[in-house]
């Protein structure tokens, strides 16, 4: 039987975090998740919330690295920085609104302020990219909600 790993990359996006001013805690929250549940961690970084940087990372991601997932987390909300779902619709083929719709669905009982997340998802050629909001307590009530759906999704792209 052949390697079937979900091949995952976790983007980390923020400014803070990119300067080195805050440490990473939601990255290593989607790693160990996806640890759990069998996947390989295949790429992690920490960019920027830089239209530019994000669309090329994405892109990198997708065209030049064989990645099944990308998770990023960060810059889904209202600030005027937040640009993570511009930048992942600007790249992806189709959309997947129902992993959204779906963390937004489950977890808003948890915490009203996940209607507050601007968070996509899509395909990008073989790659699915997932947004999720930057708290690592977020992070953990998002991922719980698709968890057990990623890996027939990513099966389908193959
Ligand atoms: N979703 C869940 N499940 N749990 C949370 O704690 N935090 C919300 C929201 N989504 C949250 C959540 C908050 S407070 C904000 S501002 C938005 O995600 C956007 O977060 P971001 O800008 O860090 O991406």
């Amino acid at each position: 039987k052949k390697n079937n790993k979900i091949k995952t990359a976790v983007l980390t996006i923020s400014d803070k975090g990119s300067r080195g001013e805050r440490e990473d805690l939601s990255g290593p929250v989607l790693e160990k998740m996806m640890l759990e549940v069998g996947a390989e961690i295949v790429h992690r970084e920490i960019i920027a919330d830089e239209m530019e940087e994000i669309k090329s990372a994405l892109i990198y991601l997708c065209d030049h690295k064989d990645v099944d997932l990308i998770l990023t987390t960060g810059g889904t909300g209202f600030a005027k920085r937040d640009i993570t779902p511009e930048a992942t619709l600007a790249v992806i083929e189709k959309e997947v609104p129902g992993l959204p719709e779906k963390m937004r669905a489950d977890t808003i009982s948890i915490t009203p302020q996940a209607a507050l997340s601007r968070a996509r998802a899509g395909i990008r050629k073989n790659s699915l990219i997932i947004n999720f909001p930057g708290s690592p307590k977020a992070v953990q009530e998002c991922l719980e909600s698709i968890i057990n759906v990623i890996p027939h999704g990513v099966e389908i792209l193959k």
